[in-house]
């Protein structure tokens, strides 16, 4: 028999194969990669190609028509039930005929790109844990009187390479009445927990399963549990929720959750189950929201604080809470879901990502494993400013972590006139350095205060209070307008020449707006509210200054705001107020929900698993509350900006 040239494209992958070859056997023969749930039985339609014809100059290969065989009756059967967009064909029906050029659209790949963050850096591929895959297994026989799941398993294996494939103990009673009736076909769910362990059968659907299946990837944070419902067969998203952590009524922040359990038998299981109770019913909100059965989801991870991470699992945060901070453990977790008490199918795994340290946790992983600084050529600072700031510094050679505890002031709290996030909440501020006047933005409203229509448009939400991102900006603004000293004191009305600045108690207060006249609140900053901030910001910038002074730097090349937060903090603002060191305002940039995306890579790509317990056991971590360096940091950079940082970005 004659040879044939069969080239594949995008990926480039070429060699030589006889007549009759299905083009699906020559992908795998090449490693091409070209998907398939039916094995190459015509009735998936994974493996759809598209055959190009005529001249290819750039390859040196000419196509005639009748490169590729004409459609058998199988695929012929498909097209006509069930249609194939014009100029397809099925991989595994047509077979090579002469010299061919193959071209795998993308949702024929297995392995497909989804997310391409920074393209040099991070390339992310689908590579869930578990899989589908369909069967057709060897009917059961007098003389042959091996079981029906030994049979299953073989068909995995010949099937499709699977070795040692596993069966989970739940399988065995459904799984007779289910081969039966599926005439002895059967599609799997199998679980691969990484690239060394057994597969596991976890799920079984009679014939062929035409549907899909789903993973969550969520961040719980002290505040919020935020998640994501994604496509394990696509890698997208297909909803996203987010609950307030019912865990707040314990406490707002970490160490009062600590305390909480130390001062309250039993308070850490009541915390346990709060979070628990609430995981679970954002699972339920989330499969009602995409109209999926919740049984579809079978694989979920978790990224989270130490505190969180402890709590979640059911162990008491009493050693987080006092030095050395001994986490019970560090590592990574593979689970069942319902070891969390979450309801979704019931042999759903659970993998939570490992810890870096006693206060740097699984969502700091997360962080690394987005922003990957171990693969950056130049240093990066990440900041993941929350309650607690979880701080990331290096390159390809080196990363230190640390955390930094930054209260809650950068999140609204303890602020005089301070809320969270949500509509009403003044988030941009301006302040005009002659009048001294504000202009501001409120969240729910596009328009700045003093354009017209502004009033009427927030007429439903009206001005309720001041967010993080709202103060912080407010501040800085006050100390370019010359309303606030470097010390963090406001002037009195004759020093700074506005009315607005009033005596309050024994300091002064610049009033930012007045709603008494129509019966709403008066919002001020007061001069313990920039206390707060300063203390917040001098947290955040002390840790950032330790690292480098552990790095031997003085500088940094870029820095990396994450965190919804960060997302609304301008460079700018972030700069006068001292909370980073300084850069150039162009090398400062957001990234978003950086632990939300670290959770989604491990979720859709189990390489990253392994890859995230690798980088958290190479990375140093900083302890900052033994290290005195830290304390004198915190001094000067209570100062506004800092006093012993030179800030020429500023200044130019
Ligand atoms: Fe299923 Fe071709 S592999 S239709």
């Amino acid at each position: 028999t004659q040879e044939h040239l069969v080239l594949f494209t995008p990926s480039g992958k070429r060699g030589r194969f006889e007549t009759g070859t299905p083009i699906l056997t020559a992908a795998r023969q090449l490693g091409v990669d070209l998907d398939s749930v039916c094995g190459g039985r015509g009735i998936c339609s994974k493996c759809q190609i598209t055959p190009g014809y005529g001249e290819f100059s750039k390859h040196g290969v000419t196509v005639a028509e009748g490169a590729l065989s004409e459609w058998n009756s199988v695929e012929q059967r498909y097209k006509d039930k069930r249609g194939l967009i014009d100029g397809r064909r099925l991989g595994c029906q047509a077979t090579v005929q002469g010299d061919i050029v193959i071209d795998v659209p993308p949702e024929s790949q297995v392995h497909k790109q989804v997310v391409r963050k920074r393209a040099e850096v991070l390339d992310i591929t689908l590579n869930p844990s578990t899989r589908i895959y369909y069967v057709e297994v060897e009917e059961p026989d007098m003389h042959n009187p091996s079981g029906d799941l030994e049979r299953l398993v073989a068909a995995l294996e010949s099937q499709w390479q699977l070795r040692n494939v596993q069966a989970d103990f739940s399988i065995l009673p459904q799984m007779q009445p289910i081969l039966r009736k599926g005439g002895w076909t059967v599609t799997c769910a199998v679980h691969h927990a990484d690239a060394g362990s057994d597969p596991q059968i976890i799920h079984l659907w009679p014939g062929l399963y035409e549907g899909t299946i789903y993973g969550m990837a969520v961040d719980l944070g002290s505040t919020t549990i935020a998640a994501h419902l994604c496509d394990l067969r696509t890698g997208e998203v297909v909803a996203s929720s987010g609950l307030m952590n019912p865990q707040i009524r314990f406490g707002e922040d970490l160490m009062s959750r600590v305390s909480y359990a130390m001062m309250n038998p039993g308070g850490d299981q009541e915390m346990t189950r709060a979070v628990r109770d609430g995981m679970d019913a954002l699972f339920t909100q989330i499969s009602a929201e995409a109209e999926i059965d919740k049984s579809l989801i079978m694989d979920a991870v978790f990224v989270c604080n130490p505190v969180m991470h402890h709590l979640f699992l059911g162990i008491d945060p009493f050693e987080l809470g006092q030095a050395p901070f001994a986490l019970a453990t560090s590592n990574a977790l593979r689970l069942f879901a319902h070891q969390l008490d979450i309801n979704i199918h019931p042999s759903a795994r659970a993998y939570i990502l490992p810890c870096i340290a006693g206060h740097v946790g699984a969502d700091a992983a997360a962080v690394a494993l987005s922003e990957a600084p171990n693969r950056s050529e130049d240093l990066v600072l990440v900041v993941d400013v929350g309650t607690n700031a979880e701080i990331l510094l290096g390159n390809r050679d080196k990363v230190l972590a640390c955390s930094s505890p930054t209260g809650p002031a950068f999140e609204g709290a303890q602020i005089s006139s301070g809320q969270r996030a949500a509509p009403g909440a003044i988030e941009k501020v301006e302040i005009d350095p002659v009048s001294k006047d504000p202009r501001f933005r409120v969240i729910g409203c596009e328009l700045w205060s003093d354009e017209e229509g502004f009033w009427e448009a927030i007429k439903s939400s009206g001005i309720t209070g001041i967010c993080g991102s709202g103060i912080i900006e407010a501040i800085a603004e006050m100390r370019m307008a010359g309303i606030l000293d470097p010390s963090g004191l406001i002037g009195s009305a004759e020093q700074t020449g506005t009315e607005r600045c009033v005596l309050d108690g024994r300091t002064h207060s610049y009033v930012m707006y007045d709603g008494s006249a129509e019966g709403g609140p008066t919002i001020t900053v007061t001069n313990p509210d920039i206390r707060a901030i300063q203390m917040a910001k001098a947290a955040l910038y002390s840790g950032a200054r330790l690292l480098m002074d552990k790095f031997g730097v003085d500088k940094v090349d870029r820095v990396v705001l994450a965190g919804a937060f960060g997302a609304h903090i301008s460079p700018k603002h972030a700069l006068v107020l001292g909370m980073i060191p300084d850069v150039p305002f162009d090398r400062v940039t957001s990234a978003g929900n950086a632990a939300g995306s670290g959770a989604r890579i491990a979720l859709i790509d189990t390489a990253q698993r392994a890859e995230i317990e690798q980088i958290v056991r190479q990375i140093e971590k900083i302890e900052t509350a033994i290290e005195p360096r830290f304390q004198e940091h915190f001094v000067n950079a209570s100062a506004i900006p800092n006093s012993d940082d030179p800030f020429t970005t500023l200044k130019s």
